[in-house]
């Protein structure tokens, strides 16, 4: 299994730091998976990294990003297709791997709904189909519009595409004024296999498994080229409709089943996760034989009253749980480990293997974790893989779950070649020879290199440019490699981008002769860049990459300074007590230490004071202001004020940038579109129309904090019948109380 430090050991600074890289890894994957048609890893890993995010943003929901990869489903649009709003969103489902997982999910369902473990409650289980989901709009009886998912908001229009495909009626008799069906194209094993030789036999594209043959057929500009390849349609869902279809999910499905569509012939009835897990086995035994690919089960509930109860999160049902089959493995030969160096100059060991088919998808590459791992510690130093190493030669396996980078999980010590070494971790930087050191308690090595080092800088300004930050169009990764190694019109630092278009005027030498850029091109990009003079202060915060200043951290200091020269003033005035924070960490270690060593009680509070004595009042006072602000922390302060400390390289780039800049725009003020955003809610006595957590979830959802107890930060107090010494409290704090009624009025039903 995957192998990620426990959450619960993680500092907020190395859980933001690991948010931001599975962000990326994740919008990479989606690319890959969505947009191309080109799977870069499998989807069990793609799960995992998708799980691993959302772990880490229930422990430290303040470190939540705006981009999460949570909030987004599927990928980017492609070019070339019109696009179709979805009247309701398409969402994603839920993933568990276990059957814990999916008792888990039944007791949660049970608890919003005030069931009883006892109670009789039914759910559907039928195959998860590996393909892309499809939207099929029917008025009057007629097919008029086909959507892929897209990004769950918006999808292509497929329509020309779906009417080729022979499992999608265009007619319907019987049904609803307006109804959408919601399925999933796929190819058979045999279509499939098919297809690839026909491709290779023309010299054309080979596919890397049917789910991304069937991706490319529909999604195919010519409609002709689609009726070619033999696709598939299975109906599982539904969009809007003019009446309802039925009272209960199965049979919906009957009826959309008798309307003419292919339904799932293994869909069950199940009563409780017993049989609900009887069906998921079963289904996995026919695997093989089914004869197209699926990769899990999903089971939805089955009273349709109570799926609208249940309502969604932000991308997913509450009333519906895919449960995955387990992930793939396989053994291949590990030929050399690579170090690649980030942004924050971590050193991250990738091990090159000899290429292996991993559930369909070949892989040449793998994440080696850290140093630790390679040598077969957790980061608490205890043995994993029972303490055996891994060394360049060995036979490892390698692991993908879900679709994203695959990992080796184990070595395989009977297959050691002789002669074989643990592997030495550099501890010098392999891409600028900067010592590469690792601070107590971090796992990883880092190089101490910064703009210096080439790495570092290329990855910083990949970050400066990217989605979230300055978002320059025309200027993405590949551009920005190919800027920083140009010795004509060079782009080593954010501020050289903006003098691109001046030096590019002074030079013979144009942009518009250099490869894959012509005149218009360069315009293009000039103008792109121009545009981004006038940049909102928490994307220009966040651009500058600097250690745990994440989205969320920007906009906070964004909101608190308003405007770029009181940051700068207050990180200048910061500087002496950020200094002396950090001498004073320094400073409690070794009094730890001392006083373990002779045995006496460490005296932490004499040892930090005596070394933050000196700290001038106003540098204390700035210091107080940035650690006042709620998200912010020492880790975080110390990171900002001491990065940007005048004087330094990575603060005259930042004036350099600026000086170029036409203005930095203080931060919008938070949205208040609900009647409770931003307020306190004490929910108390026996809620009568919905069950606690159902209440928390919609006050939740729109903008409100609900607390557990009553106190002076209250702002609403919920009573039900049976409330006791909280409305009490209530009304000698003078809060407003109101009853359940008066709760669903004031939020209109919303
Ligand atoms: S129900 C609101 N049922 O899996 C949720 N989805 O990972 C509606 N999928 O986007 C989806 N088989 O493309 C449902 N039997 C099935 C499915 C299924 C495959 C896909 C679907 C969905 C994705 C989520």
């Amino acid at each position: 299994m995957p192998d990620f430090k426990p959450v619960e050991t993680l500092a907020p600074g190395e859980a933001a730091q690991e948010l931001a890289s599975l962000s990326d890894a994740l919008a990479r994957a989606n690319r890959a998976y969505h947009t191309e048609d080109a799977p870069e890893i499998s989807d069990a890993e793609y799960d995992a990294l998708k799980r691993r995010n959302a772990e880490i943003e229930d422990h430290f929901s303040e470190l939540k990003r705006p981009d999460s990869p949570s909030e987004q489903v599927g990928g980017a649009l492609a070019e070339g297709f019109s696009k179709v709003r979805h009247e309701i969103r398409m969402l994603s489902l839920e993933n568990a791997f276990s059957d814990s997982e999916l008792r888990d999910f039944d007791d949660r369902v049970r608890r919003y709904l005030g069931l009883s473990a006892a109670a009789p409650l039914l759910y559907t289980a039928e195959p998860k189909i590996d393909g892309l989901s499809l939207s099929l709009r029917y008025e009057n009886g007629v097919l008029v519009q086909a959507a892929t998912r897209g990004d769950g908001a918006v999808g292509e229009n497929v329509t020309q595409n779906a009417l080729t495909v022979a499992d999608i009626p265009r007619m319907l008799t019987g049904a609803p004024e307006v109804l959408e069906i919601r399925g999933e194209v796929y190819m058979s094993h045999a279509d499939f296999a098919a297809l690839n030789e026909r491709q290779a036999a023309a010299g054309d594209r080979v596919f890397a498994n049917p789910r991304n043959a069937a991706a490319g057929s529909l999604r195919q500009l010519d409609a002709t080229i689609t009726r070619s390849r033999p696709l598939r349609f299975f109906a599982y869902a539904w969009g809007v409709v003019s009446e309802p279809l039925a009272a209960t999910q199965f049979d919906a499905i009957a009826r959309i089943a008798s309307l003419g569509f292919q339904t799932n012939p293994l869909t069950r009835l199940c009563n409780g996760p017993e049989e609900m897990l009887a069906t998921y086995r079963d289904i996995e035994e026919n695997r093989a034989r089914l004869g197209y690919d699926i990769d899990g089960v999903v089971y939805k509930v089955n009273d349709l009253d109570y799926q609208r109860r249940l309502g969604f999160r932000s991308t997913t049902p509450r009333w519906a749980l895919a449960h995955k089959f387990p992930a793939e493995l396989a053994w291949t030969v590990l030929e050399a480990i690579d170090i690649q160096v980030g942004r924050t100059g971590a050193l991250s060991p990738v091990a090159r293997l000899t290429p292996v088919t991993v559930g369909g998808v070949v892989v040449s590459n793998a994440t080696l974790h850290n140093e630790d791992y390679i040598a077969g510690l957790d980061s608490a130093g205890n043995p994993i893989r029972e303490g055996k190493d891994i060394r360049i030669g060995d036979t490892v396996q390698v692991y993908r779950a879900g679709d994203v980078i695959p990992k080796v999980a184990d070595v395989d010590l009977a297959r050691r070649p002789d002669g074989t070494e643990p592997y030495h971790f550099p501890e010098t930087c392999p891409q600028c020879g900067s010592p590469a050191i690792r601070e107590p308690g971090d796992s990883v090595r880092r190089c101490t290199g910064g703009l210096i080092c080439p790495a570092q800088a290329t990855e910083k300004l990949k970050h400066f440019v990217s989605r979230g930050a300055f978002d320059i169009e025309g200027l993405g990764v590949k551009q920005i490699e190919m800027f920083f190694a140009d010795d004509m019109l060079p782009v080593k630092t954010p501020a050289d981008i903006f003098t691109l278009e001046a030096r590019d005027k002074a030079q013979i030498a144009k942009l518009a002769n250099r490869d894959g850029f012509g005149k218009r091109s360069a315009e293009k990009l000039f103008a792109a860049i121009d545009e981004r003079r006038v940049i909102p202060l928490e994307r220009f915060l966040f651009a500058l990459g600097i250690r745990h200043l994440g989205e969320v951290a920007a906009k906070d200091l964004a909101r608190h300074y308003h405007a770029w020269p009181a940051l700068r003033s207050a990180i200048d005035a910061a500087q002496p007590a950020a200094i002396a924070s950090l001498a004073a960490d320094e400073a409690e270690a070794e009094e730890r230490a001392a006083a373990a060593q002779a045995g006496r009680r460490a005296e932490i509070s004499r040892a930090r004071a005596a070394v933050r004595e000196n700290v001038p009042a106003e540098a204390e006072a700035a210091w107080q202001e940035l650690l006042s602000i709620d998200g912010v922390g020492t880790t975080l302060a110390t990171s900002v004020v001491t990065t940007l400390a005048k004087g330094g390289h990575e603060r005259a780039a930042v004036d350099d940038l600026v000086a170029q800049l036409r203005e930095i725009e203080p931060p919008e003020s938070r949205a208040t579109e609900s009647p409770v955003v931003g307020l306190t809610v004490v929910f108390t006595g026996t809620l009568e129309k919905m069950t606690r957590a159902e209440a928390k979830a919609r006050a939740e959802s729109l903008g409100a904090k609900v607390a557990g107890s009553v106190s002076a930060k209250t702002d609403l107090l919920v009573a039900g019948p049976g409330a006791g010494s909280k409305a009490t409290k209530a009304a000698e704090l003078g809060i407003r109380v109101i009853d359940e009624d008066g709760w669903l009025d004031l939020i209109g039903g919303a």
